[in-house]
């Protein structure tokens, strides 16, 4: 794997209110002991960005969000800016969820400029992408991840790929219960990080993590993290579950 810093990242979609969500992050917090090679993430919904972020004040964990716009402030009704976020406590923030994409119709290019809006006000910013089951079998895998990656880094500059994050998730993986198997996640990311490459320089492709997302659970988290392309997790449902996070953020 090289010198990239495992990266576990746990999205809590649209759960928790206050009390439960603290509760859940000081309960991650304290299964969570001194990681030197890894950093954890937590994305609670913007509601309680700031509580979680003073629960987990002195613990190593960070805060992520679950989206971002692309300007600092302005006429964008329902949308919340990464000045805000950051002055709420997140340190990075998910763009281009497939939950994003399939539910609210976001498109790439809309994608790309919550990717860049995050980048350049000093997120670090974590791009997801993945085929649906549709386009797997019918054998488009890579060309939808190839099209996906150019299309949510394009106009990016290189030496700005420091503050980027890609997650793998492929769409019928996610809160299915089906993971993908080692040997396709493996693959996938080995292709991402040939994209990678050619889109910029290997250095960069060498560089740049990417997250495994789809049903992680503390029963593949081991074999996932074994993979040599295979730098992380975005975890979902098993992130509502302190003891099952705690598995995961504690793999081997
Ligand atoms: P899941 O969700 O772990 O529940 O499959 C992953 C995600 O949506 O990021």
């Amino acid at each position: 794997m090289g010198k990239r810093k495992a990266l576990i990242a746990g999205n809590w979609k649209m759960h928790t209110t206050v009390v439960d969500g603290c509760r859940l992050a000081m309960d991650v917090a304290k299964a969570c002991t001194g990681y030197a090679d890894r950093e954890i993430l937590l994305a609670p919904p913007f509601t309680i960005l700031s509580e979680v972020s003073h629960v987990l004040e002195g613990s190593p964990i960070m805060v992520a969000t679950q989206n971002v716009c692309w300007e600092e402030k302005g006429a964008f009704t329902g949308e919340i800016s990464p000045v805000m976020v950051k002055d709420a406590g997140a340190v990075a923030a998910i763009v281009g969820h497939s939950e994003r994409r399939q539910i609210f119709f976001e498109t790439d290019e809309m994608i790309n400029s919550r990717l860049k809006g995050a980048v350049k006000f000093g997120l670090l910013a974590i791009l997801c992408i993945g085929e649906t089951l549709d386009e797997r079998e019918k054998g488009h895998t890579f060309q939808v991840l190839e099209d996906q990656l150019r299309k949510g880094l394009k106009t990016l500059a290189p030496g700005d790929m420091t503050r980027v994050v890609i997650a793998y998730e492929p769409v019928w993986a996610i809160g299915t219960g089906k993971t993908a198997s080692k040997e396709q996640a493996q693959e996938a990311h080995a292709f991402i990080r040939g994209v990678l490459g050619r889109i910029y320089e290997k250095t960069v492709a060498e560089q740049t993590r990417i997250l495994y997302g789809g049903s992680v659970k503390p029963t593949n988290i081991d074999e996932l993290m074994a993979q040599p392309d295979i730098d992380g997790a975005l975890v979902g449902g098993a992130a509502l579950d302190a003891e099952s996070f705690g598995r995961i953020i504690n793999f081997r």
